[in-house]
C-alpha cells in the first residue's frame, strides 16, 4: 500500500486528524469526482438518463463487489446501506415456529432487533451463544448448542457480526462458518466492519450470507449497502425463499443482477424443509416458472415485464 499516494488522494486527511472510520471514512477523491460528476450529469440530462449513461459503471460495481468477496457478481445486491441489506438477508429465510438463531454477545444491536420481531411473529427462539475467555464468541459453546439433543436441529442460523461497532474484537468467522456448515445451519456474517479492514473470503469463511456497508473502511458514499447471498450449487439449497425473489423482482434497478439470476431460473429451486436438512439430503429443484405465473406477474408488475423499470 503506497501511503502517501493515499494520503495524496485523500484531501480531507491535510486538514482533519478523522479517527471516526467506524462511522464514515474520509473519502477519497476518486469517489469524490465520481459521485459529484454522476450528480452533474443527473442536473444536466435528468436521472435515468445519466444512469443508463452510467450502465457500465455500475455494473463494474458488481463485478468488484463480487471480488472483494471471492464471490460470483449474481451473487450480490447493492442496497442503501449494510442494515438494507441485512433485513433483506435475514427476512428472506423461512423461519418455522421453533426454529433457533444462534447468535453472539456482541452481535449489532439492529440485527438482534430483528431477531427480536421474528421471535415475536414467527415463534423463533434466539441463544445468545456466550463468549470465551478473550471475549470472543466460544466455539465450544457453539458446537454444544449445535450438537444439543432434541435442539441443535433446529437450528436454522448462525449470525455474528465480525467485528462489533463498539471495540475491536475480531470474531473467529471462519471456524464459526465451519461449525455452522457441518451442523446444516446458514451462517450469516454482517462484515460492516471487516470490509476493507480484513481481507473477505465468502468460501474461507463459509458464509451464505454477508452484508455491509460502502462508507466505513471501503471508504465509499453513505447510502450505499451491499449483500452477498451463496448461490445455488445445482442440487442443494438456495438460502434465499422465494418471497425474497419476489422481492427483488420488484426492487429497483440496483438489484438487476440478482433479478437476472432469478428470470434465469437459477434460484428457482425450493428451500430445504427441515426434515431435509436434517438428513442432509439434497432438496429437489423446483420446475421454471410457469407460463401461467408469469402472465399473473405481467399483470400485477405492467405489460414490460420483466424489463427494468424504466
Ligand atoms: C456491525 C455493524 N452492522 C451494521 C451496521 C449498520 O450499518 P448501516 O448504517 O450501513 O446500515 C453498523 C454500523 O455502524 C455496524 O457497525
Amino acid at each position: 500500500m503506497d501511503i502517501e499516494r493515499l494520503r495524496a488522494d485523500t484531501p480531507g486527511c491535510a486538514t482533519a486528524l478523522h479517527l471516526n472510520n467506524a462511522g464514515a471514512a474520509l473519502m477519497p477523491r476518486p469517489v469524490y469526482e465520481a459521485l459529484t460528476a454522476h450528480l452533474a450529469r443527473e442536473y444536466a440530462i435528468g436521472g435515468y438518463e445519466a444512469k443508463e449513461e452510467a450502465e457500465g459503471r455500475i455494473a463494474a460495481v458488481y463485478d468488484a463487489v463480487a471480488r472483494l468477496l471471492g464471490a460470483d457478481a449474481s451473487e450480490i445486491a447493492i442496497v442503501e446501506n449494510a442494515t438494507r441489506a441485512f433485513d433483506l438477508g435475514f427476512h428472506s429465510i423461512p423461519f418455522e415456529p421453533g426454529d433457533v438463531i444462534l447468535t453472539a454477545v456482541a452481535e449489532y444491536a439492529s440485527n438482534y432487533l430483528a431477531y427480536l420481531r421474528a421471535a415475536e411473529t414467527t415463534g423463533v427462539v434466539i441463544r445468545v451463544v456466550p463468549d470465551d475467555e478473550h471475549g470472543q464468541l466460544d466455539l465450544t459453546a457453539l458446537e454444544r448448542a449445535l450438537a444439543e439433543p432434541g435442539v441443535g436441529h433446529r437450528v436454522r442460523l448462525v449470525a455474528v457480526s465480525h467485528i462489533p461497532t463498539h471495540f475491536g474484537l475480531i470474531q473467529p468467522a471462519a471456524a464459526i462458518g465451519a461449525l455452522a456448515r457441518r451442523y446444516g445451519a446458514l451462517f450469516f456474517l454482517d462484515a460492516t466492519q471487516s470490509a476493507g479492514q480484513l481481507p473477505l473470503d465468502v468460501a474461507a469463511l463459509g458464509c451464505d450470507l454477508l452484508c455491509s456497508t460502502g462508507r466505513k473502511y471501503l471508504r465509499g458514499p453513505r447510502g450505499v449497502g451491499f449483500l452477498y447471498v451463496r448461490g445455488t450449487p445445482p442440487g442443494t439449497a438456495p438460502p434465499v425463499h422465494r418471497s425474497a425473489r419476489r422481492h427483488l423482482d420488484r426492487a429497483p434497478m440496483n438489484c438487476a443482477p440478482m433479478r437476472a439470476a432469478s428470470r434465469t431460473g437459477r434460484r428457482t429451486s425450493r428451500p430445504r424443509s427441515a426434515s431435509a436438512r436434517r438428513s442432509n439430503t439434497p432438496s429437489r429443484s423446483a420446475s421454471p416458472r410457469s407460463g401461467r405465473r408469469s402472465r399473473g406477474r405481467r399483470r400485477r408488475f405492467g405489460p414490460d415485464w420483466p424489463r427494468s423499470p424504466a
